[in-house]
């Protein structure tokens, strides 16, 4: 008799896009004529670079031919070309990644879920409250964190981010054995400092602890000082995993690519250095064959010089429209964060509404859809996300629309 993976009924909603997709739709049914203003799900809307454009028809062509066609990749962690040019990146940062440290994945979403089946049942699991979904419901999945109720997970640890902490938290006041951050951060738009990062690798070396480190939002890092790795930190090749992504940097978020870097110094509680690495590869080439053959010369494109200056304009472009959103909230009196070094406006919602009655306000009044911050943890209560990955003339349209519609 088969029987079902009980820890799927712990999860308490729906994935939060899809949620506010079917509300969406269910606005548009009844209000067919309404312009809808997408600021919900922080996905890319420019055109590809030419320069990655070129890489993928050329690689395309490869495989029209039999002199040059290629199947599977000799092993599931990427083509040895793509993983030198991402050492290569790190190099850039004065930071020493080797080859067989950096596996190549379809993306950081997966990896982010599928990370935590390196580690044991028992481990105790830290997330930054709000977070990125992923990190919380793969952990629910894997039985890694008791029953839910009111948004929270028992046997979770959540490391609240607030105003008071400029949305990075402090180390964890107990013993915790994974330890999930993200920055550039998604909700908040939040970037973690040196001296904030060194904290949790101080803490993650003293406790054995493992950090989860998501730097998929690095490249919006405009500031110089800020760390772009937390590698830029000394000790945090023992301590931390990073996953980072193609999709926001060149716009693959169809696409699909990624990577992910296992160190091979990195150690817990009963891994000698080198077999977490050893394992991660275990785990890729049993679950997964590797990127497509067809994707990973984009991802080379993207780091070649060409690719880099191409894919920066996009950027610049993206967070000209998170200026326009944030100067335009502020302009109406509303208290907003992020937007700086990052493509997210993590706004408060006006008048104390909670976010999902914020969500059907914006959406009812102004007809922009945006991403209710409560959907990202309990701690995001209170606030709303806004996201700049639109085109111009659609941000322009749906600030002007806040400006003049929104009942405040
Ligand atoms: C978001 O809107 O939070 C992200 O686009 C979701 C993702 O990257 O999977």
């Amino acid at each position: 008799m088969a029987t079902l993976n009980g820890n799927y009924r712990k999860l308490q909603a729906g994935y939060l896009f899809p949620e506010i997709g079917k509300r969406t739709k269910e606005f548009v049914t009844k209000n067919p004529d309404a312009l809808i203003m997408r600021l919900g799900i922080g996905d890319t809307s420019e055109p590809l670079a030419p320069s990655v454009i070129a890489g993928l028809h050329d690689s395309v062509d490869r495989l029209s031919k039999a002199e040059t066609y290629s199947g599977y990749c000799d092993d599931g962690v990427g083509t040895p070309e793509l993983r030198e040019a991402l050492a290569a990146r790190y190099a850039s940062y004065g930071v020493n990644i080797k080859v067989d440290e950096v596996f190549v994945g379809d993306g950081a979403k997966g990896d982010s879920a599928n990370i935590q089946s390196l580690f044991g049942e028992s481990n105790v699991v830290a997330v930054q409250d709000p977070a990125y979904p992923v990190y919380v419901d793969s952990n629910v999945i894997a039985g890694k964190t008791g029953e839910g109720s009111d948004g929270q997970y028992d046997g979770l640890f959540y490391m609240l981010c607030v105003e008071e902490n400029d949305f990075f938290p402090k180390t964890p006041s107990e013993k915790v054995d994974l330890i999930y951050l993200c920055s550039p951060n998604n909700p908040t738009g939040a970037v973690a400092t040196l001296h904030q990062l060194k904290a949790f690798v101080d803490y993650a070396r003293e406790n054995k602890a493992v950090i989860i480190f998501d730097s998929a939002y690095a490249s919006y890092i405009s500031d110089p000082r800020l760390p772009r790795t937390i590698y830029e930190v000394e000790g945090a090749k023992e301590c931390a995993i990073e996953i980072n992504s193609f999709s926001k940097e060149a716009g693959f978020t169809g696409v699909r690519l990624g990577w992910t870097i296992v160190p091979k110094n990195l150690r817990c509680e009963d891994a000698e250095p080198g077999e977490l690495n050893n394992m991660w590869s275990r785990r890729q080439n049993t679950f997964f064959n590797g990127a497509s053959n067809v994707v990973q010369p984009g991802g080379l494109a993207v780091l070649s010089e060409q690719g880099q200056a191409e894919c920066k304009k996009t950027i610049d472009y993206y967070m000209a429209n998170a200026r326009r959103i944030k100067n335009g909230l502020e302009g109406l009196g509303i208290t907003c964060f992020g937007g700086v070094n990052a493509p997210y406006i993590w706004m408060r919602t006006p008048g104390g509404i909670s976010s999902w009655e914020f969500f059907d306000k914006l959406l009812n009044e102004t007809h922009v859809v945006g991403t209710p911050g409560s959907g990202f943890g309990p701690g995001g209560e209170g606030y709303f996300r806004l996201s700049a990955f639109g085109h111009e003339k659609d941000i322009a349209r749906a600030v002007e629309s806040i400006q003049d519609n929104l009942k405040l």
